[in-house]
């Protein structure tokens, strides 16, 4: 039996890798490290066999919690654990830059500590910065790093880190990059899973701006099982880009949204824009389908109605997680952008 270190396996895409993992590959035991923050939570990994899968309580930045956990000569870390929501790194930059940065940090010096033989840093395209609008530019593994949210220069920091690791002290490590990602258990703070609440309750759809960013989106198994395939077949040092080519405008996103929930389009409310908003994500990931041999799977339209179903039968899961902090949040971020907002088709 293989044993592999997971981090923020309490979040929405470490959830899923969890229940890939286990699903998938009988012979893995899981140490899954989660600090358990807003984004963090337990009913994200109801069911989940826990003969094979170790939940610690803790934070990656504590030292002594993480050389406690990290299993000897374990297989890998999967670095999931990260604060992950652009619009909170606009208003303070502070937790990004510690759990993103140090907290990467740690995992690599014990990663080193324990003689883990693998490290797999889970990035994202946003390192990379913005793409012209309409385009044929797309984001290489050597495109130029140029995050422009604390967030991504956050995790363009971490990938800076896990370079170092690898080049001073000789560590094994991939870094995946991916786009946008979507699915069932996604906190309700990102576009796709606010979108649905919101319409489901007839409440006004705040897009940012003109809504025609573009995003790429990807069901999140299809990225998990990407970031599997970069752990199993990956070329130590490299990155791999994971996207399914699926560019979208987010006003077509929030309107897909509406129609599947048979809600007008005037629910949409176009309010002030996201400061040094990155206008279009695309993802060229030839790399991890010649290399990998990773394809994604679901279809945008499947992926959707999946989505849209699994909040449907889970509101239980929707009204746990819109705490008072949630409120709070969504309070400051949107009551006033959406007063000041004026009507438009
Ligand atoms: P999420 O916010 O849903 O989950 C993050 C998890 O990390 C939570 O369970 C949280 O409790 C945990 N965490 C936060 N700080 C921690 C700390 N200091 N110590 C231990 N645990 C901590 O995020 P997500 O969307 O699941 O993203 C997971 C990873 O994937 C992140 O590294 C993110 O940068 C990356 N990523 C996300 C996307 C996306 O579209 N969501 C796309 C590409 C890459
Ligand atoms: P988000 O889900 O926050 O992901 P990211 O910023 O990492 O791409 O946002 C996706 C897109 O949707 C982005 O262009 C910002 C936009 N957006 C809105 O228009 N309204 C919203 O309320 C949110 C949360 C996002």
């Amino acid at each position: 039996m293989g044993v592999i270190f997971v981090t923020g396996g309490a979040g929405f895409i470490g959830s899923a890798f969890v229940r890939l993992v286990l699903d998938e590959r009988s012979g893995i035991e899981i140490v899954d490290l989660d600090a358990l923050t807003y984004a963090g939570n337990l009913e994200n990994l109801a069911g989940v066999d826990g003969s094979r899968h170790t939940f610690i309580k803790g934070d990656i930045c504590d030292r002594d919690t993480v050389m406690g956990a990290v299993p000897e000569e374990a297989d890998a870390i999967f670095n999931f654990a990260a604060e992950s929501h652009v619009d909170r790194s606009i208003y303070s930059a502070d937790e990004f830059l510690r759990t993103n940065i140090l907290g990467t940090q740690v995992l690599l010096d014990a990663a080193r500590a324990k003689k883990v033989k693998r490290f797999v840093q889970v990035s994202t395209d946003e390192v990379m910065g913005s793409l012209p609008d309409d385009s044929d530019e797309y984001f290489t593994e050597d495109s130029a790093l140029k995050p422009n949210s604390p967030y991504a220069a956050s995790k363009a920091a971490a990938e800076f880190c896990v370079r170092a690791a690898r080049k001073t002290h000789g560590l094994d490590t991939v870094v995946t990059r991916c786009g946008n990602n979507y699915g069932p258990r996604q906190f309700p703070e990102k576009l796709i899973p606010l979108m649905i609440a919101n319409a489901a309750s007839d409440e006004p759809l705040p897009v940012y701006g003109d809504g025609m960013n573009v995003r790429d989106w990807i069901y999140v198994d299809d990225h998990c099982r990407g970031i599997w395939l970069a752990y199993e077949r990956g070329r130590s040092g490299e990155i791999y880009n994971i996207g399914a080519r699926n560019e979208m405008h987010n006003i077509d996103v929030v309107r897909a949204i509406l129609d599947a929930l048979n809600k007008p389009h005037s629910l949409v409310k176009f309010i002030e824009d996201r400061p040094g908003h990155d206008r279009r994500y695309a993802i060229d990931p030839t790399r991890s389908e010649t290399e990998l041999g990773w394809n994604p799977k679901v279809k945008w339209e499947d992926g959707l109605t999946a989505t849209i179903r699994w909040y449907q039968e889970n509101q239980a899961w929707v009204e746990h997680v819109r705490t008072g902090e949630y409120r709070e949040y969504y309070k400051g971020m949107y009551d006033a952008r959406l007063a000041a907002s004026e009507p438009r088709s």
